[in-house]
């Protein structure tokens, strides 16, 4: 079964198409940073207006690069949401339209479901049952995962999410948008012991984060150190970057580890974009090495928003409920 994938969610717009039988055949990936840097974020009505710019070629070259036309797809996968509205909307209306041009079904895809399934895509995927960490910009959550679509949330953040957070502590050291990536390639040359940020919700029993605090916890220790333009010196500023992303890092760590034991698990999954972070990844196989358990993730362009991952939970939404083929 062959099911294209459309991602429209945010700032990147990704097609895929996915073979239960031969795996990913092709995919395509178009992010939007360069339109929305200048802004310091995302626009939504830029974005939306540059998905329906780029989604009709982009679905002609993942046809051609998988070598197949439309008659072999069985089904077309677009995101749901969460998301932009007016950029969801794109997706769902060139989804629905291509699916009912040629005569298959079209479903929508909850986003983080496809996050959640990315690491599914590499070589050595999970095995059912695991816990996953769900860290993109807009969600920070903790869910055991007992199968496919059986999903019980153990723990989420209760403000902002980790890559909002990232994000947000990366427009205060004036980096560009979108900061995590940034803040995680200044934290590279910091002094990771010179400033020591709290670990928020750890000394407490429960499986919920807070990353609110370490905002102003940064924009503190900033204003402190502050020369005449208002920023620390390039060192300052580079000890900030990783006494910050050493407290995220180490936060989830300290949660994942509570979650897998509260669940008597020992596979981690990963996803979203803040998974790409190598010094979690670093971490998490450490902690968990001495556990006995497994750490799984995506490669990077699959961390962060991308096609193939809807396309897959698309696939594997029609393969567990062949009712949905049938049905059109
Ligand atoms: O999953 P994603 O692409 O979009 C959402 O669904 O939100 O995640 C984007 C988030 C951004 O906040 C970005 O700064 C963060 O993931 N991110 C990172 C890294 N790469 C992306 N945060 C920390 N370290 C990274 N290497
Ligand atoms: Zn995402």
């Amino acid at each position: 079964m062959r099911v294209l994938g459309i991602e429209t969610s945010c700032d990147e717009t990704g097609v895929a198409l996915y073979d239960t039988e031969q795996g990913l055949l092709a995919h395509r990936l178009y992010s939007q940073i360069a339109l929305h840097s200048e802004y310091g974020g995302v626009v939504p009505e830029l974005a939306s207006r540059d998905h329906v710019r780029k989604l009709v070629p982009m679905v002609r070259e993942v046809l051609a690069a998988a070598h197949c036309d439309a008659s072999s797809v069985d089904a077309v996968a677009y995101t749901a949401g969460p998301g932009l509205i007016g950029a969801l909307l794109v997706g769902a209306c060139m989804g629905r339209a291509l699916a009912y041009a040629w005569g298959v079904p079209a479903l929508g895809v909850h986003h983080m479901e496809g996050h959640l399934l990315a690491p599914c895509l590499e070589a050595n995927p999970p095995e059912f049952p695991f816990v996953a960490l769900l860290v993109s910009g807009g969600h920070t959550q903790l869910i055991k995962v007992a199968d496919l679509g059986d999903y019980a949330l153990l723990g989420e953040s209760l403000d902002d999410a980790a890559g909002e957070a990232f994000d947000k502590a990366a427009k205060m050291l004036d980096l560009p948008y979108p900061g995590g990536p940034h803040l995680a390639r200044l934290a590279l040359k910091g002094d990771r012991s010179r400033f020591k940020f709290p670990r928020p919700m750890t000394d407490r029993p429960g499986l919920d984060f807070s990353f609110s605090g370490l905002k102003t916890f940064t924009l503190t220790t900033i204003n402190q150190h502050a020369l005449a333009d208002g920023l620390p010196d390039d060192q300052t500023c580079a000890d900030i970057a990783a006494a910050f992303e050493e407290a995220v890092v180490d936060t989830l760590v300290i949660k994942c580890r509570r979650a897998l034991e509260a669940c008597a698990l020992k596979r981690l999954v990963i996803a979203g974009g803040v998974s790409a972070n190598s010094r979690l990844r670093q971490k998490l196989q450490d902690a968990l090495g001495k556990v006995g358990a497994e750490v799984f993730y995506a490669r990077h362009e699959f961390c962060t928003d991308n096609g193939a991952m809807i396309a897959y939970a698309g696939a594997q939404r029609c393969y567990q409920n062949p009712y949905l083929l049938r049905a059109q």
